[in-house]
C-alpha cells in the first residue's frame, strides 16, 4: 500500500471489513494475500474491464490457483443466465468452499459475482475490486448483491458482505466521462439523505471532480463510503434506515425498468429520481424552491439528465414504481427529503402530488 492509501471499515461486528482507498491497488498483492484465505481464486470481470486490469490483477495474485471468468459487457446481461456462468466456472474449475469470487469491475459484474459467491456451495469468500466511481462509491459497500428480472429490477438476490474493498482510484482514468456522471448521482445521494456540509463541498467543488482531480475525486470516494459504511452498520438487512440508501431509486428503476435495462444508466435513472424527489417533497411542503432548484442545479451541473425520458408516460412509471423493494402490505414508499441534508422513508404522501409530480414533467396523463 501507498502513502496516499486511505483505509475505512465497515463495522459490522466479526464480519466488519476494510475499504482500501487510493490509486495503484488493483497490482498490490500485499491486500490479496491479507485477506484471501485458501489458494484457489476465481476472478469474475468482463470484456471491457479485461483487456485493461485483469492481467494486472492476475499478477498480483500469483501464487494462487487462478480462474478466470469473461462476461458480457453491460445491464441487461445482469440476468440470472450470466450469473449462471460464473456457477459453471466454479464448478468447473472445481473450485471448493474455501475458494474465493474475486469481483474487478463495475456495479453490474460485483452485483453478480456478489450472489454467485453467496450462493455457490451456500457462500464462499468474496472480495471487491470495484473500477467504476458508482461502484467505489456505492455499490462494492454494504453486501448487496444481485441481478435483474424482467419485471423488476435487482429483485433477485442476496445480503452478503466481501471479505474487503479494494477501490484503486487509478483504474477510473480509463472510465468515460458519462461514467463518472453516473456516479457522481450517487455521490449527490449522500449529501442529500444526512451530509448537508458534504452537498456543500459538492456544491463548490464540481468542476474539479468532472476534471477528475484526483483529491477531488479521492476525498469524494472516501466520504461517501463513510457516509455508505455509517449507514450499512446501523441497518445492514435494510429493516429500517438502510432504505435511505434509495434516495432517488424508486423513480430511477422504475425508468431503467422502463426503458429496457441498459438504455439509461443507473445513476443517470438515480439523478433524475433524487429531481423527482424533490419536486414531490416540495409539493408536499418540506421543501422549498430553492432547495429543489440547488438539487437540480447540482445534478444538471453533474452533466446528468433531469427529467425523464419522454417515451416513459406517467402512467407507465407509477405502474413500474409499484414493483419496489421498498413496496410493504401494497404500499409504496419512497424516500423524500424533509430540508437540505435530511431525508425519510415515508408511506405518507398524498399520492395526487406523486401524480402532480410524475405528470409535471410535461405530461398531463396520470392526474
Ligand atoms: P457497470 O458495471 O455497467 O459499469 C459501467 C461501464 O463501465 C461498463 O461498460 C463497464 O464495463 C465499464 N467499466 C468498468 N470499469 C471501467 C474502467 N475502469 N474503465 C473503463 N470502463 C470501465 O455500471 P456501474 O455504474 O458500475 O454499476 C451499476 C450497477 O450497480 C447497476 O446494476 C446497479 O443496480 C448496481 N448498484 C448496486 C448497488 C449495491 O448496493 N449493490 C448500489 C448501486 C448500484
Ligand atoms: N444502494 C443501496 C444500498 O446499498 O442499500
Amino acid at each position: 500500500m501507498n502513502a496516499v492509501t486511505k483505509t475505512l471499515t465497515v463495522d459490522l461486528g466479526e464480519r466488519s471489513y476494510p475499504i482500501y482507498i487510493g490509486p495503484g491497488l488493483l497490482g498490490d498483492p500485499r491486500i490479496y494475500r491479507e485477506h484471501i484465505p485458501g489458494r484457489q481464486v476465481m476472478v469474475v470481470t468482463n470484456e471491457t474491464v479485461a483487456p485493461l486490469y485483469l492481467e494486472r490483477v492476475c499478477a498480483a495474485l500469483g501464487g494462487y490457483q487462478l480462474a478466470r471468468v469473461i462476461l458480457p459487457d453491460g445491464e441487461r446481461y445482469k440476468s440470472l443466465e450470466i450469473w449462471q456462468r460464473i456457477i459453471t466456472a466454479l464448478l468447473e474449475a472445481r473450485f471448493d468452499r474455501q475458494c474465493t469470487v474475486l469481483a474487478l469491475g463495475g456495479g453490474v459484474v460485483g452485483d453478480m459475482a456478489g450472489f454467485a459467491a453467496a450462493s455457490y456451495q451456500r457462500g464462499v469468500n468474496f472480495v471487491q475490486v470495484p473500477t467504476t466511481l458508482l461502484s467505489q462509491v456505492d455499490s462494492s459497500v454494504g453486501g448487496k448483491t444481485g441481478v435483474n428480472h424482467p419485471l423488476g429490477k435487482n429483485m433477485i438476490g442476496a445480503f452478503y458482505q466481501p471479505r474487503c474493498v479494494i477501490a484503486d482510484t487509478a483504474s477510473l482514468d480509463t472510465l468515460d466521462d458519462r461514467q463518472l456522471s453516473a456516479g457522481l448521482a450517487e455521490v449527490i445521494k449522500y449529501g442529500l439523505i444526512d451530509d448537508l456540509p458534504f452537498f456543500e463541498w459538492l456544491e463548490r467543488n464540481m468542476e474539479p471532480l468532472l476534471a477528475r482531480e484526483a483529491d477531488a475525486l479521492s476525498h469524494a470516494i472516501e466520504r461517501s463510503c463513510l457516509d455508505k459504511a455509517r449507514v450499512v452498520a446501523a441497518d445492514e438487512l435494510e429493516s429500517g434506515r438502510r432504505a435511505l440508501l434509495n434516495l432517488g431509486h424508486t423513480f430511477g428503476h422504475a425508468i431503467e425498468t422502463g426503458m429496457g435495462y441498459g438504455e439509461w444508466l443507473h445513476g443517470e435513472a438515480v439523478a433524475v429520481g433524487m429531481c423527482m424527489a424533490a419536486d414531490l417533497s416540495r409539493r408536499l411542503g418540506w421543501f422549498d424552491m430553492d432547495a429543489q432548484a440547488r438539487v437540480v442545479d447540482l445534478v444538471a451541473r453533474a452533466r446528468l439528465p433531469v427529467a425523464p425520458p419522454p417515451d416513459l408516460d406517467g402512467a407507465r412509471l407509477l405502474e413500474l414504481m409499484a414493483v419496489d423493494k421498498k413496496v410493504q402490505q401494497g404500499r409504496m414508499r419512497l424516500v423524500l427529503m424533509q430540508g437540505m441534508g435530511h431525508s425519510l422513508v415515508t408511506d405518507q404522501f398524498d399520492s395526487g402530488l406523486l401524480r402532480a409530480t410524475l405528470s409535471g414533467y410535461g405530461r398531463n396523463d396520470v392526474c
